[in-house]
């Protein structure tokens, strides 16, 4: 059955930005035509890093318009999770190793009036999704191990995007896949064509000489050109 590739969605994580000028970084996110933002969340216990708290996003919320995700790297998201949709995130990324009631949580995120998705890292199988699938909006398949910005992108995710996109055809849902880390120029097509529509990037869209919005189109072009070999 050939279903056609959904949208192509670029969102930014911020962990490369000036921390010291967040709102104005998220300006100039939205300006450059990303999807969404990505706010990469880390409890220094799920993963060894330690970035934003609610608060944080909070006061970024009103500089912008586009829509925020926050990705919980954390342990026990059930703690915390209302915090962030409080400070204006319409989705909520909960990791299915962070709890050991992820169906729970998921529930929670969706009964608090916020849009659920579950991440995998790069070991965990996509049978750990595969009875939750029907609460989320979006499965987001990490290509590096979680915590910084700025890895090699985990080529061996392909076939685990590719086993994930066709369970969710193969049951007709509505769910986007998203990949995570590494994703840059050089990357972006494989994941693309493997079937994740949803590409987060730090580092690629920072370190272009010609800017942002150079970066985001350039990077929007090549996936959606994935998408459609021989176009
Ligand atoms: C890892 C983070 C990174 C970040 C993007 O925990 O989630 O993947 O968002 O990183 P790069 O710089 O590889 O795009």
């Amino acid at each position: 059955m050939t279903v056609a590739p959904r949208p192509v969605q670029i969102a930014p994580s911020v962990l490369p930005a000036d921390f010291s000028r967040l709102g104005e970084e998220c300006v100039a996110l939205q300006q450059a035509g990303v999807d969404r933002i990505q706010w990469d969340v880390m409890d220094g216990q799920f993963v060894p890093n330690l970035t934003f708290g609610p608060d944080v996003i909070a006061a970024c919320r009103p500089h912008v318009t586009v829509p925020f995700e926050a990705h919980l790297m954390v342990s026990t998201p059930e703690v915390l999770l209302d915090r962030y949709i409080e400070a204006g995130c319409e989705l909520i990324l909960v990791h299915a190793e962070s709890t050991i009631h992820l169906h729970r949580c998921l529930e929670q995120v969706r009964s608090a009036g916020a849009a659920a998705a579950v991440a995998l890292n790069p070991s965990t199988p996509i049978s750990a999704v595969s009875h939750v699938l029907d609460l989320v909006e979006m499965v987001l398949v990490m290509t590096v191990n979680p915590g910084f910005g700025g890895q090699a992108y985990l080529a061996s995710m392909e076939p685990k995007v590719a086993e994930l996109r066709t369970l969710i055809v193969e049951r007709g849902l509505d769910v986007d896949i998203e990949v995570d880390g590494g994703i840059g120029p050089e990357t972006i097509a494989g994941a693309t064509a493997a079937g994740a529509n949803v590409l987060v990037a730090g580092s690629a869209l920072y370190r272009d000489p010609e800017g942002l919005a150079h970066a985001v189109a350039d990077l929007r072009s090549r996936a959606e050109a994935a998408q459609h070999p021989g176009a």
